[in-house]
This record gives structure tokens, sequence and C-alpha cells, in this order.
């Protein structure tokens, strides 16, 4: 039996096994390289401002990421609750991508402009003060801690480098913009960006 062959000599299946899956990454995930619509900006994207990119970071180190979304799927029960599902070229600049898979709070990939500076300053200081009933971890230290912006310049570069639209002009002022500001600000402004290019008027 031909079957018998293949099941009898391990380098001959080894070598099939990888040109199905070679096979199933060249069908399904190599054309996307190649289409504008998942790898063009959407109109209006702007790369992050060196605050907000040092907020990003923030988001990060503080693992905001492990609660918290950043990816409105297209079902109804999203749309109604969160605004427009997430399209690929919101991303384009978002190295790595901080889409998140678990859910402990809400999606925040349109949280910018949900609420007021005030009202994020104060929830990430103390979120009962403002939801009684959450359970999301306080972060009072970002209010102590200061930015120095020794590294601003580099991570932009590091952007630049995967194709962000950084000018030097940007990255030579960039640890300027953010020294001596609070990581609360950084992390603020980073949020208020969040999902703002596509209105999401509900
Ligand atoms: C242990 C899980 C957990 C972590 C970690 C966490 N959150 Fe939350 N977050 C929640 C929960 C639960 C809620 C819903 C209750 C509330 O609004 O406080 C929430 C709500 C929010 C909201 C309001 C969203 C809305 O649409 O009402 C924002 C903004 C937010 N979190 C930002 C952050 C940021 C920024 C960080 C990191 C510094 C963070 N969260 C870390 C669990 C978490």
């Amino acid at each position: 039996m031909k079957h018998e062959i293949v099941e009898k000599n391990l380098g001959l299946m080894s070598v099939l096994i990888v040109l199905v899956i070679s096979g199933g990454f060249l069908g399904e995930v190599f054309p996307l390289f190649f289409q504008d619509e998942v790898n063009e900006p959407i109109a209006g994207l702007q790369p992050l401002t060196p605050l907000e990119m040092e907020g990003r970071d923030i988001y990060i180190r503080e693992g905001c990421h492990v609660c918290h979304t950043q990816m409105i799927r297209p079902f109804r029960a999203e749309t109604e609750r969160y605004g427009h599902y997430s399209v690929a070229g919101e991303f384009v600049y978002d190295h790595p991508f901080l889409w998140g898979s678990k859910r402990t709070g809400p999606d925040l990939a349109r949280v910018g402009g949900r609420y007021s500076d005030e009202w994020q300053r104060q929830h990430l200081y103390d979120p009962r003060s403002v939801v009684p009933e959450s359970n999301m971890p306080a972060f009072p230290w970002l209010f102590e801690r200061q930015l120095d912006g020794r590294k601003t310049e580099r991570k932009l570069r590091a952007f630049q480098r995967m194709g962000v639209p950084y000018t030097d002009e940007q990255i030579a002022t960039a640890a300027e913009e953010v020294r001596g500001k609070f990581e609360i600000d950084a992390l603020v402004a980073y949020l208020q960006q969040l999902g703002t290019v596509i209105s999401t008027k509900r």
C-alpha cells in the first residue's frame, strides 16, 4: 500500500507534513502581505506622539493588555457597546499589536475621548471611587514617577525603522517633549487617542 510507505518512512513523512503545513501558510497568510487593505494605514492615521508612545510602554509594563483587549469584532453585540469594529489599517503603526485575548475589563479599542482626562486619572488612581463595583487594580505610583526621556528617542527611531513615518525632527525633540511629565500624563494621553481615527458616534 502506498500509505504504508509514508507511515514507515519518518523522513518522507516529515517532509510531507512540512509541505502540507506550509501550503496552509502560503494559502492563508502569504497573500495578506500583498493586500493593501491590511497593510495600508487608514486615512488620518498618525504615529503616536512621544508622550503617547511612553504611555503605550507604561500600558504594556503595567499589564493592562492582560485584562483589556483592543480589538472590536464585527458583531452587533460588540459594535453596539464599543463602537465601530476594528479594521486592520488602524494598527499598521502598532508594533507589536496590543489586541490582547482576554477581557476581564471592557475592550479599549475606542475608549479615546469617551471619558474626560480627569475621569481617567481618578479611575487609575482609585477605580472604585468612580466605578464602585470595579475589580480593576489601582495604579497610584503613576502619579509619582516622572519620565526622564532617556530612551524616547531610541524608541521612536526603532519604530521609524519599522516603517512608521516619524520625521528626524520629531525624533530629535522627543526626549525634551516627555522629560519631567508624570507617567499618568503619558498613559492618559495614550488612552485618549485610542481608536479616534474612526469616528464612533454612538
Ligand atoms: C485585573 C484586571 C485589570 C487590569 C490589570 C486593568 N484593568 Fe482596566 N478595567 C478592569 C475592569 C474589570 C474594568 C471595568 C470596571 C471599571 O470601569 O473600573 C476596567 C475598566 C477600565 C477602563 C474603563 C473602560 C470603559 O469603557 O468604561 C479603562 C479606561 C481601563 N480599565 C484602563 C486600564 C489601564 C490603562 C490599565 C493598566 C494601567 C488597566 N485598565 C488595567 C480590569 C483591569
